[in-house]
């Protein structure tokens, strides 16, 4: 029996993957040995890894000025990474939308001269701000935004114009759910653990005009040059990780593409947030505009109704549905393998719920 899985992340990944992956469990492609056992130099991993690679290109449309690398040390490590590779003017300006953004912000801080230019604090980051190129330093490295809010259940409703500031965008709460025009971003970064893999490996790619000004200081493995020059296999990678990672881009491109799991991502989150809106017992105070696909923040009329909420969905296979400590009540996370079901039987038990308590 399968649960239907809410988590922010880790989060669910595809059956049709974790069955593969289980079926070369012991023995990938007639190696005699798994994917966790082989070396990162072997022919069969490199084959994954360059596999890996191209269909994240194709499905992503990368253009070859871009390269990609497959890294380890989260998103978290990017915070850091970021301002020591990106190092000209050691200015960079950071739109402050919620927690992890706010996190890359504060780590940042320690590289350089960098400045909150906008931030949606004010109304406890329940919209994105308006931003023009003119909010801006002129000579600024680049601007880093976060361009999916997890926690808040916020994204931006279309890439800001930067003008000739690179753009940097966290993207780890959206990569590949929606259509996403690389050409508009100096630098990408993405922890795998909700759309893409399981947790281990995160993704970067960056423009190649951006891969020869980092800080003197920066960490050798935390240069991105360094894993660019060698393919990701500078240091033993997350194979495993990387393996159904490449597994996940294989089922995503037999679903249609990036641009078919948009369509299906839509579909998904209107069912739940029209029952919400439809709704006196549920709220999400998110500004429609800048609702995320991913993430569905809500809360029912008290905190002791929430917890109730989140302990009798569990028992009916709806699992882990008790929003973040900052935001309290219910988040829904319907990733790109949540399927229609899957949020079908969420908004039939929010209903069963709200006729029994409301
Ligand atoms: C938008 C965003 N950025 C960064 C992170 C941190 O990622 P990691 O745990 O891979 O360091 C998360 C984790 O949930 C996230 O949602």
């Amino acid at each position: 029996m399968r649960n239907y899985n809410f988590s922010a992340g880790p989060s669910m990944l595809p059956l049709p993957v974790l069955e593969r992956v289980q079926r070369g469990l012991t023995d990938y492609e007639g190696t005699g040995i798994s994917v966790m056992e082989m070396s990162h130099r072997s022919k069969p991993y490199q084959a994954i890894n360059d596999e890996a690679e191209a269909r994240l290109r194709k499905l992503m449309n990368v253009p070859e000025n871009y390269d990609i690398i497959f890294v380890q040390g989260g998103a978290s490590m990017q915070f850091e990474a970021v301002p020591l590779n990106i190092h000209r003017s050691g200015k960079a300006d950071y739109v402050v939308t919620g927690n992890f953004s706010g996190k890359a912000y504060k780590e940042a801080k320690k590289y350089g001269d960098m400045v909150e230019a906008a931030s949606s604090a004010d109304k406890n980051f329940t919209y994105i701000p308006k931003l023009d190129k003119s909010m801006f330093r002129p000579d600024a490295d680049y601007v880093h935004i976060c361009y999916n809010n997890t926690i808040f259940g916020t994204r931006y409703s279309s890439v800001p114009d930067t003008g000739n500031i690179p753009l940097v965008g966290d993207i780890s709460s959206c990569i590949l759910s929606q259509e996403i025009d690389v050409s508009k971003f100096g630098a990408l970064y993405a922890g795998a653990q909700k759309n893409v893999g399981p947790a281990g490996v995160t993704i970067v790619i960056v423009r190649k005009d951006l891969q020869d000004c980092a800080n003197p200081v920066c960490p050798t493995m935390m240069k991105w040059s360094t894993q660019i020059k060698e393919k990701s296999l500078y240091n033993t990678p997350p194979c495993f990780s990387t393996y159904v990672a490449m597994e996940v881009f294989r089922w995503l491109e037999e679903l249609g593409g990036v641009k078919a799991v948009q369509k299906m991502n839509e579909e998904k989150a209107k069912i739940l947030y029209d029952f919400i809106d439809n709704s006196k017992f549920y709220t999400n105070n998110v500004e429609k505009e800048f609702r995320s696909l991913m993430n569905v923040p809500f809360v029912s009329p008290s905190e002791e109704l929430d917890k109730e909420f989140v302990s009798a969905a569990a028992k009916e296979g709806l699992l882990t549905l008790k929003g973040h400590r900052l935001v309290g009540g219910m988040r829904a996370s319907i990733y790109n393998a949540m399927p229609i079901e899957g949020v079908k039987k969420l908004v039939d038990f929010m209903a069963k719920f709200e006729k029994a308590n409301g």
